[in-house]
Formats: C-alpha cells, structure tokens, sequence
C-alpha cells in the first residue's frame, strides 16, 4: 500500500509517520529520513518505509536508490514530498495535513479499491 503525505514544512506528516508505528506497536525511535531519504522498518511480519523526497534532486538519483523494489504487494510505503519525485507509484491514500489553532487538520482521499477499505476502517 501507498500512502502519500502532503503538508507544508511543519504540517506534521512526520510526526503522523511516528503516530503510526507508535499505533502498530513499534516502540523504536522514529527518525525523520530527510537526510537518508528512506528509513526502513520491518516487525511484526510488517515492512513499512517512510521516504522524504524533501531533498531530492534528480530522478536519476531516485532510480539509483533503487527504491522501485521497496513498492510490493507485502509492504507499506509512507511517502513526505511525493511531488518532488515524478514517477513514484500512485498512491492508495493520500493524506493532507494542516496546521490549525489547536493542532492538525488531515484530509483523507482514497484513490483505489485497498485505499478505500483503509478509509472505511479509519471512519467506522
Ligand atoms: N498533530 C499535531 N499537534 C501538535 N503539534 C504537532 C502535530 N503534528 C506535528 N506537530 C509538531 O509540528 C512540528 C513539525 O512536525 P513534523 O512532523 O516534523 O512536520 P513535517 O514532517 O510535516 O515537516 C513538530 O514540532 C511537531 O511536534
Ligand atoms: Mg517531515
């Protein structure tokens, strides 16, 4: 599954990466991976990545990072900056976060068949 996360700098899509494996029982530290591009995570029977394409540059560089096998049926992909690296998968879900008075607003949109059913899950 591919999950895209849109936001300013400081909307909180990290912190919502963390959220995440915090809720899916990691109990690890959670870096940001704006200078690594990629930090894997692999528990319990999961394989979970979270990419910052903040930084990058080219896409030949995206394709020497041979990031197109890390997009599997068997894993979870958790992309900040999706739009700073054309070519990427489509995504599943896309998530679009905002900063409000009292803390984050998130838009949620589903955009295939396992997208939707993630969503009806969140919303039950
Ligand atoms: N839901 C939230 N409520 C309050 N503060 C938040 C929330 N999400 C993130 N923050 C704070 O905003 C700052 C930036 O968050 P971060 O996740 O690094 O943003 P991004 O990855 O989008 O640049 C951090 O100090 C973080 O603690
Ligand atoms: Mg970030």
């Amino acid at each position: 599954m591919t999950v895209h996360l849109r936001g300013d700098l400081g909307a909180g899509k990290t912190t919502l990466v963390r959220g995440i494996l915090r809720g899916l029982g990691y109990e690890g530290r959670v870096k940001s991976p704006t200078f690594t591009l990629l930090e894997p995570y692999n528990f319990s029977r999961l394989y979970l990545y979270h990419f910052d394409f903040y930084r990058f540059l080219d896409s030949q560089e995206l394709e020497d990072t041979g990031f197109r096998e890390y997009f599997n049926p068997q894993s979870v992909c958790l992309i900040e900056w999706p739009e700073k690296a054309p070519g990427l998968p489509p995504a599943d879900l896309d998530i679009e976060l905002h900063v409000i008075a009292e803390g984050r607003a998130m838009a949620i949109t589903a955009h295939t068949e396992v997208g939707r059913r993630c969503l009806d899950k969140l919303t039950d």
